[in-house]
């Protein structure tokens, strides 16, 4: 079950059924459309399980109610199987001793199952996962003991998976499995826990264990063990601290935490310009040897290596491509060599397609740098070099503050390079300097003074068919992340353009108030984008535009005018996109949607 979230923990004393429950909803950006936990009370298997987001299977089922000090806990975001109360997991063996959760994707299992049928097994699922419950029970059956019949067990699987499972008559273990799935252990005095994402145990630790791939872990209340799957023997790795504080996954007192995250971006930029230096050399280094650079990300990250690309090239000369994950392989794969180097760029770090990138390139020796949000993430260990970008855990399902503090590095990264090339002076480097320093305060005004006016600009925009967005040079970014935030919070069909595009096609949609949002600054574009404004008014289309806010001609050819402090060309990305979230975020909410969750989206897409 890809994209699917699981929580694991097993205590000395108390319920473990609360606590679970709250590690769901934290986890609940990663898939929810349905939900389940197992408990063991007494040397027996409870399970509760329903369709929907976690409160409402929670007011169906009770989660509370499981007894026991261990249990297993999921979020379901399904592939294999439709949302329903059976394919929900836990999953079960025959004998109902043996529950599993799982995020992945069982590539071999209908051979798998359909060896079991012959077997006499009974499948309740039309699941991938129920295949390991019933292997396992094979294996027990056969004489082994629970930790050596997960293991025997898993061999059999092929495909990734982060996989927790208990067993009734074994009631202190958990036993965890990873295979390109994230999977974290928490190391508690209490307890111990397993989860995909260390923010499900964070109140209750602060210590983890990254596990890495083909690693199988046992956790009890008292202690945790690791082993190879492939040598089956111990591995010992000390855990290390984690970096996330409890109170920065709250919603810090905003309805959702999508605007809560738009409001934080003047503190994460600021991280951003504060980034780690000496990584940022050395990955300048590389980037300014290697004779070919791809800049490779999927979504909103592949829209910063667009606008990255714009940068690298106008500060530093130097010529890089961004490309689309998902596409990277055919496009290039047989491009690759070892003077080729890859900067990928994943907020999660776990995008199943940037993470094919990652392997792919490692085997064709190219360099492998990645840029993250997400410390122990699977890109920083496939990465030869990497930069976390620190802007604290993101929550709501749309990117917004790692968007721009992908950006920002990509800046400095451009910066820093020209300076090796020889393509910026140092007082040209300072200048730039002293302006990104300016940008967290700045990003504080633009969100400040145009909050208002976007809430209108929403109101106006909610019930539109289509919206389109258009935008010039760095800014064609721009416009590509406004279009991608108000599709998948708002649901309303947009598009974006180059704007010198429009007139080969996308002008042939325009009627009577069809919605054009401009992104115009005043840069080297600004007169041409003028006359694409003229092109467009001229057939009806109602004009929004983001400008200078001092810019008298663009604001009286406008039907709405958002006026915007005046920057450096290279830095408008970074502040022009931020009143486009913002007007998603708003539209999204008058239209009644939980803008945090959007249908059929999840944090990050662990699969291809
Ligand atoms: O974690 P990643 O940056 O690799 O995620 C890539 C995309 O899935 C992500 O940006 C997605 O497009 C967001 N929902 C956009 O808001």
């Amino acid at each position: 079950m890809p994209m699917c979230r699981i929580f694991a923990a097993t205590f000395k004393k108390g319920k473990v059924s609360p606590i679970l429950k709250i590690g769901l909803k934290r986890l609940e950006y990663g898939g929810y459309d349905s939900a389940g936990m197992a408990t063991i009370n007494n040397g027996h298997l409870e399970i509760k399980k329903g369709v929907g987001k976690i409160d409402e299977v929670d007011k169906q089922v009770n989660f509370e109610s499981l007894e026991g000090r261990t249990g297993i806990a999921h979020n379901r975001w399904a592939t294999h199987g439709y949302p329903s109360v059976t394919n929900a997991h836990p999953l079960t063996d025959c004998t109902g001793n043996i529950a599993v959760v799982h995020n992945g994707v069982i590539e071999n299992f209908l051979e798998l199952k359909a060896d079991l049928i012959e077997k006499g097994h009974e499948f309740k699922s039309r699941t991938d996962t129920e295949v390991v419950a019933h292997l396992i029970e094979d294996e027990i059956k056969s004489g082994k003991d629970f930790v050596d019949a997960c293991l025997k067990a898993v061999k059999k699987v092929e495909g990734s998976y982060a996989l927790a499972i208990i067993y009734s008559k074994e009631p202190d273990k958990i036993v965890l499995v990873k295979k390109e799935s994230p999977l974290y252990l928490g190391i508690g005095s209490d307890g111990n826990f397993a989860s995909s994402d260390p923010v499900a145990f964070v109140d209750r630790t602060n210590l983890m264990i990254p596990l890495e791939d083909y690693e199988l872990a046992v956790i009890t209340p008292y202690d945790h063990k690791i082993y190879s799957l492939k040598t089956e023997t111990e591995i010992t790795r000390k855990p290390v601290q984690i970096d996330i504080k409890p109170q920065m996954i709250e919603k810090g007192g905003y309805p959702h935490f999508m605007l809560k995250e738009i409001f934080e971006q003047p503190t994460s930029l600021y991280y951003a310009i504060n980034i780690q230096k000496p990584y940022l050399e050395a990955i300048s280094e590389l980037m300014n040897r290697s004779k070919v650079n791809f800049l490779v990300g999927a979504g909103t990250s592949y829209h910063s290596c667009l606008a990255g690309s714009y940068m690298y090239s106008k500060i530093a000369g130097l010529a890089t491509i961004p490309v689309v994950a998902s596409e990277f392989i055919q496009q290039y794969g047989n491009t690759l060599d070892p003077d080729t180097s890859l900067l990928l760029v994943s907020q999660s770090g776990e995008t199943a397609d940037v993470l094919k990138v990652a392997s792919y390139a490692r085997m064709k020796a190219s360099t492998v740098m990645a840029l993250t949000n997400v410390v122990s993430s699977t890109i920083t260990r496939l990465s030869r070099l990497y930069l976390v970008q620190q802007a604290g855990p993101e929550i709501g399902v749309a990117a917004t503050k790692t968007y721009t503090s992908q950006l920002l590095i990509h800046l400095l990264l451009a910066l820093e390079i020209g300076k090796r090339r020889e393509k910026i002076s140092e007082n040209e480097i300072n200048e730039y300097y002293s302006k990104i320093r300016s940008i967290p305060k700045i990003a504080e005004s633009v969100l400040k003074d145009t909050d208002q006016k976007i809430k209108e600009v929403a109101e106006m925009l909610k019930d539109s068919s289509h919206i389109f967005y258009l935008g010039r040079g760095i800014n064609t970014a721009t416009a590509f992340e406004g279009r991608l935030k108000m599709l998948e919070i708002a649901y309303i069909p947009s598009s974006a353009f180059s704007a010198g595009e429009s007139k080969h096609g996308p002008i042939a949609l325009i009627e009577k108030n069809t919605p054009v949002i401009f992104i115009a600054p005043n840069d080297s574009s600004r007169k041409v984008i003028l006359g694409n404004i003229m092109e467009i008014k001229s057939r009806g289309g109602k004009i929004i535009t983001l400008g200078n806010a001092e810019d008298k001609e663009l604001k009286d050819v406008s039907d709405v005018y958002i006026g915007m402090p005046e920057s450096e060309d290279i830095i408008t990305p970074i502040l022009y996109v931020l009143p486009l979230q913002l007007l998603a975020y708003y539209t999204a909410v008058l239209k009644g949607l939980d803008p945090d969750k959007p249908r059929n989206l999840a944090k990050s897409v662990t699969v291809e």
